[in-house]
């Protein structure tokens, strides 16, 4: 099988990785890929955002998988213009996309599919956000409708600075406020059957302790040894099947991967957000663990026939992923520092170091080749896997330490924490 992976980051990587150790799959293409990718795959200066080019590319290369990271292309129709050339592709419509693209709607579904979330109401008028701030009370949140880039979200105690933001973003999602660990359950979607992955949980915060703004993620771990057994059945039975069921009778199939970010609350298990694709880093430790083949996965649900294909397996193992920042990450990025120590760091036994925003640069000394530097706000993750969530961390941290670059960013706290983060609360201490 040759498969196809769009996108640049982080997400990209651990999939093209876990892609290119499945037996069955002959050959990893990746569009544009980044550096690390480039290691192993051969890498396509196409733009993801470019649907046409997209599918002329996977024609091109004879691609039987074509799978689409990131949200924005999903969001904008890249499936559709490859699934139009009768490519199987893992990766929601457009019109199924739009689970992530409006919260609005994503909220819509779940109130038509009996799905437990958030209380909320859409709000477009300064007046009418005020009076839900009102009806739903302290700690407030305030989400922008529209795709954000994890930007959208306020979650603050401070009623000025909540309806501020809502005159910002203009249409708002205003919703109650859940309280309790936060987790991240996948589910690989065929359109009408879901298989669940194992759930991980990320780290969102720039700071150790949950403090600081917002980042798309600082690390990550899985399996979530404190979450209950049956975690992922649950979310599947109340959540994921009643979603797919509800898109399916609104003509909008969802296949691909719906991430179903969750608050554990008292009162169960309740959904915080849906995207329409992996997150990155969460999604990188559960394919360091993944025993069974990622490609006949993804294949048999881009193909609507996930019922050929058995549950996917995991290692009794744990892993945990550590990202590196550039300096001024999350409000800006840092590009051209010289990283150094990623040979040494990938060479660790059970260590990939995973890269998410570098590139190579014509070193100034033409005999020493490329030199790696930095080219984003997440740099690199460095993922191990161990026995235990406190081994892979030893591991992840251990391997980490070998790399350097001028303002490397990076929490000492990943995973640490025995009974899960609640870090959507922690920064409201402040
Ligand atoms: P999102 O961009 O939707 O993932 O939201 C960013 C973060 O805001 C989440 O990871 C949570 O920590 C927090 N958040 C969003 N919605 C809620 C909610 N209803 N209750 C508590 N925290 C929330
Ligand atoms: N790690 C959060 C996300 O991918 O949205």
């Amino acid at each position: 099988m040759t498969c196809l992976v769009i996108g640049t980051g982080g997400r990209e990587h651990a999939l093209a990785l876990a892609l290119s150790r499945d037996p069955a799959v002959g050959a990893v293409h990746a569009a544009p890929g980044n550096p690390g990718i480039g290691a192993f795959a051969a890498l396509h200066a196409v733009d993801p955002m470019d649907g046409s080019d997209v599918a002329d590319l996977a024609q091109r290369i004879g691609a039987d998988l074509v799978v689409i990271g990131p949200e924005a292309p999903l969001v904008g129709g890249v499936a559709d213009a490859v699934r139009g050339r009768g490519i199987a592709v893992f990766g929601p419509s457009a019109a199924a996309a739009r689970l992530e693209g409006s919260k609005a709607f994503s909220k819509e579904v779940m109130a038509a599919a009996g799905v437990p979330t958030a209380g909320s109401r859409t709000c477009t008028t300064p007046e009418e956000a005020a009076a839900a701030l009102d009806a739903f009370g302290a700690p407030y949140v305030v989400k922008d409708d529209a795709l954000a880039a994890g930007k959208g979200v306020v979650v603050t105690n401070d009623r000025a600075e909540a309806l501020e933001h809502a005159a910002a973003c203009g249409r708002v999602v205003i919703e109650e406020f859940l309280a309790g660990p936060e987790v991240s359950l996948f589910a690989i979607c065929d359109g009408e059957r879901a298989h669940p992955l194992q759930p991980a949980q990320d780290f969102k915060r720039i700071f150790d302790g949950g403090r600081g703004p917002n980042t798309g993620g600082m690390g990550s771990y899985s399996p979530l040894p404190w979450a209950p057994a049956d975690l992922a059945q649950t979310v599947i039975d109340t959540v994921v099947q009643p979603t797919l069921d509800e898109m399916g009778r609104r003509g909008a199939p969802f296949v691909g991967c719906l991430y179903v970010g969750l608050a554990l609350t008292v009162a169960g298990p309740k959904v915080i957000e849906f995207n329409c694709r992996f997150g990155d880093p969460d999604i990188q430790p559960v394919l360091a663990v993944l025993e069974s083949p990622l490609g006949a996965l993804l294949h048999a649900a881009a193909r609507g026939r996930l019922d050929e294909v058995e549950q996917p397996r995991f290692r009794d193992a744990a892993s945990v992923t550590v990202v590196l920042a550039s300096a001024g990450y999350p409000e800006g990025s840092s590009k051209g520092d010289v990283i150094t120590g990623v040979g040494a760091a990938n060479g660790v036994t059970d260590v990939d170091v995973i890269h998410a925003g570098t590139a190579l640069r014509d070193a100034p000394d033409s005999e020493a080749g490329a030199e790696l530097v930095t080219a984003g706000g997440r740099v690199l993750a460095v993922r191990a896997l161990g026995y235990d969530v406190a081994d892979a961390r030893a591991r992840a941290y251990a391997a980490a330490e070998l790399i350097s670059f001028d303002g490397l960013q990076r929490r000492s706290d990943i995973a640490a924490e025995p009974l899960g983060v609640v870090e959507g609360a922690a920064v409201l201490d402040e």
